[in-house]
């Protein structure tokens, strides 16, 4: 054993780090950031809750944040290490002595990243931003360059359309690959996409599937229908939490690309899509007592042979911010294989399996096996 990992750890010294700058500070940057230590902490342990420890020769502790943005002001100059414990965020502490990292929390540019709406709640759930507009553009490349941060994880708010392009653009200015977390249709756009395939950058996008959350456990409940005859007449999927993500989803208008994001990874896999009045997915309130924790209501109604009806009901409960943490510490790992190998653009592999809203769906099983031969370097 020993031997094995001298000779690994000889083979392995000349590897990069990986730098990411990341987009709001949150509860999934809390989750991300916590995850990076916690596996350096349990670098022997059994790789619990990982779906790859060593994933193409790069281990969760490989990644190191270089820049940080963020508009609320109990963030901003305060070490990342701190400011991820900083108030809204409300995840679980499952690593509490995360390490300082040297770096401060840069002030972002606020644009459409705070909703009025969130003003008619305390202070202690809710964004409280900087006066006035925030950083420039010019600022915010000039960080990103000066950081040497190779790969920007976007983590904006629902519904955020102007901050998110607006983080796209600096990624594409300062020469950054781009992971697109959220469901503003960047990867998933052609003209965006042809942009960082111009520029050599690969993208990642949109919007993150949890490791074990409802859009999985949906799309493979889902896919098992198709695979039995059975046939799916009507399903909702109706989901709660507690944390500023939920908050900032009551306004209904912030929604839309949401909606869409959700549906169309359960719509895709189905045997037939359902007219829209038949299918009912997305957020459905917020309970502040919740906090980070999601609970998913899920319901299909079906025919089974001759067509005699039946339905399924499940409730999931899950901590919300880990749950994504688990599936972004591989999208960045398989980015920063695409900048090794020269390759710019959609990384289409990672986006089917990692993301809901891809530039092309592939059913889940397929994803997988897509995923492994990226990771191979045979694709
Ligand atoms: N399982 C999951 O948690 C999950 C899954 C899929 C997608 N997402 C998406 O990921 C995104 C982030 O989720 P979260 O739970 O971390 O949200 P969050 O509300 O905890 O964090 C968002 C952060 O962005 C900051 N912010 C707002 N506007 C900004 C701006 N213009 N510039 C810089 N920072 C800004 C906020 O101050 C906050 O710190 C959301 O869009 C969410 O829907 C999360």
């Amino acid at each position: 054993m020993y031997y094995f990992k001298f000779i690994w750890g000889v083979l392995m010294a000349g590897k990069d780090r990986i730098k990411i700058a990341i987009a709001g500070v949150g509860n999934c940057a809390s989750s991300l950031l916590q995850g990076i230590e916690y596996y350096r902490k349990n670098e022997d342990a059994d790789a619990i809750g990982l779906m790859h420890r060593d994933l193409g020769g790069y281990f969760p502790y490989d990644i190191e944040v270089a820049a940080a943005f963020d508009i609320d002001r109990r963030k901003i100059g305060k070490d990342v290490s701190e400011a991820i414990f900083s108030l809204p965020n409300c995840t679980t502490v499952f690593c509490p002595d995360v390490p300082r990292t040297g770096i401060e929390v840069s002030m972002g540019r606020v644009l459409d990243g705070c909703s009025e709406h969130l003003f008619n709640y305390p202070e202690e759930c809710r964004f409280l931003p900087v006066e006035g507009e925030g950083a420039t553009k010019e600022e915010v490349v000039s960080v990103l360059q000066n950081s040497g941060a190779e790969i920007l994880v976007n983590y904006m708010p629902v519904g955020s359309e102007e901050a998110a392009l607006f983080y796209a653009e600096c990624a594409l200015e300062a020469g950054c690959a781009f992971i697109n977390n959220m469901p503003v249709f960047i990867a998933s756009n052609p003209e965006w996409a042809k942009r960082f395939e111009e520029k050599k950058l690969p993208i990642i996008g949109d919007d993150i599937k949890s490791q074990l959350g409802a859009t999985i456990v949906h799309r493979t409940l889902a896919d098992l229908f198709k695979k039995r005859g059975v046939k799916l007449e009507r399903t909702y999927q109706l989901n709660t939490g507690g944390n500023t993500d939920f908050l900032n989803m009551l306004n209904r208008n912030r929604l839309a690309s949401k909606k869409i994001s959700k549906t169309e990874a359960v719509q895709s896999v189905l045997a037939e899509r359902l007219e829209n009045g038949n299918i009912h997915v997305g957020p459905s309130d917020y309970v502040s007592w919740q906090k980070d924790n999601k609970v998913c209501f899920l319901r299909i109604e079906g025919k089974l042979f001759g067509d005699v009806p039946m339905n399924l009901e499940l409730r999931l409960s899950v901590e919300d911010s880990p749950n994504s943490a688990g599936v972004v510490i591989d999208a960045i790992r398989c980015c920063k294989l695409a900048l090794d190998r020269g390759k710019g653009g959609i990384l289409y592999q990672p986006s089917a399996y990692f993301m809901k809203h891809p530039p092309k769906q592939y059913p889940d099983d397929e994803a997988y096996l897509m995923i492994e031969e990226f990771i191979a370097g045979n694709q």
